[in-house]
């Protein structure tokens, strides 16, 4: 394949990063944008000059000259956008979660194998050069073998650095463990190199009482166990007054792995006066990683390999936030079955 041609559905916070960065790579070919709004498809069209725009995901699956789509709609979406454009060939990067459903999930799988086309979930962590570097050492047996994940990820969409509207986010999201924790489940699975076998979670309401209209929690704790005999241990947040906060620890029987914000003999004052060196929002700390993540798609369409993310992890996670939610509903542990 000389360049990629690629549309992307969806344009809000995650399409619009993924677009931009795809009109600047020289592998590829930006021939199409698509938003429900038409004013933002042809906005972002223009500035990116993309060849097309739509607000008709159809008008891609239809178009010959397209080799691969980007969808970066509302998860809700994902099932049927994947399903139509595995059945008109075209390769995909969907955003996680990979579906709202375990159903949904076994369906596209479905689709994708039959189609053969090559699909890659957007869990951007893994291409991090931190965490690709975790995973080497983990594998080499530098800290022996793995006993425990602990991840800790603190956001703030719907306070001081609330982006869109606390109630129509939250309404949206799938929950705090679909949306949030979920890359902390794929990380576990990635750097333990091992399949969890039961979920055990708790949340509360800390800071925003509309969310408990929606079952839903603003602060959460999953325990995990893996089929290895090790065990996970995650905290997911949304109420971060400082900032984004992201960091993982591994330790193993001979040692351990610290990635992120943890310093020796320091005291860190965190507070949302915004005087120290943090990171105020997600897409500031995370722009480098959907690069990657990116470069690793079109990388794997060029040489027609299979990418290192696909559905399979999509739906394994998918499966742990799940049983996650379940758990935080009912107070009990989750046993999983796949
Ligand atoms: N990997 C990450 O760190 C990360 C971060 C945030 C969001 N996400 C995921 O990305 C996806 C999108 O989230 P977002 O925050 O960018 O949402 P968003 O609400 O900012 O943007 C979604 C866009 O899709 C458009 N849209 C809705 N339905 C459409 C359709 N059928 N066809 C075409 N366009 C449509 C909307 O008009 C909107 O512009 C979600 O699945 C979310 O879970 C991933």
């Amino acid at each position: 394949m000389n360049k990629v041609r690629i549309a992307v559905l969806g344009l809000g916070r995650l399409g619009y990063i993924h677009a931009k960065k795809l009109a600047s790579n020289n592998d590829v070919q930006l021939i199409c944008v698509v938003d429900a709004l038409e004013e933002r498809a042809e906005k972002v069209a223009r500035e990116l000059n993309a060849a097309k725009w739509s607000i008709d995901p159809s008008d891609v699956f239809d178009d010959p000259d397209i080799d691969a789509v980007i969808i970066a709609t509302p998860t809700g979406t994902h099932a049927e956008l994947i399903k139509s454009a595995a059945r008109s060939g075209k390769h995909i990067f969907v955003e996680k979660p990979v579906t709202r459903t375990l159903e949904e999930a076994d369906e596209v799988i479905r689709v994708i194998q039959e189609y053969r086309v090559y699909c890659m979930v957007g869990f951007m962590r893994r291409f991090d050069p931190a965490f690709a570097d975790a995973k080497k050492r983990i594998e080499s047996g530098e800290i022996g073998k793995p006993l425990l994940f602990k991840g800790i990820t603190r956001d703030n969409p719907i306070g001081k650095y609330s982006i869109s509207a606390p109630v129509e986010f939250i309404k949206h999201s799938g929950g705090i463990f679909l949306d949030l924790a979920i890359h902390d489940y794929d990380m576990a699975r990635f750097l333990i190199g091992s399949e969890v076998t039961s979920v055990a979670a708790k949340g509360g309401v800390l800071l925003h009482p509309f969310i408990e209209e929606y079952q839903d929690a603003d602060q959460a704790s999953t325990y995990l166990q893996f089929a290895s005999g090790a065990a996970g241990d995650i905290e997911s947040s949304r109420n971060s007054p400082y900032g984004f906060d992201l960091r993982c620890e591994i330790i193993g029987t001979e040692g351990a792995i610290q990635i992120g914000a943890f310093r020796n003999h320091d005291l860190t004052i965190l507070t949302s006066k915004g005087n120290q060196d943090i990171i105020p929002i997600f897409p500031d700390r995370l722009l480098d990683f959907y690069a990657l993540e990116m470069a690793h798609f079109i990388k794997c369409l060029k040489n027609n390999e299979r990418p290192s993310c696909t559905e399979i992890d999509g739906k394994a996670a998918l499966e742990i936030a799940i049983s996650a939610t379940e758990s935080f509903r009912t107070g009990r542990e989750v046993k999983l079955k796949s």
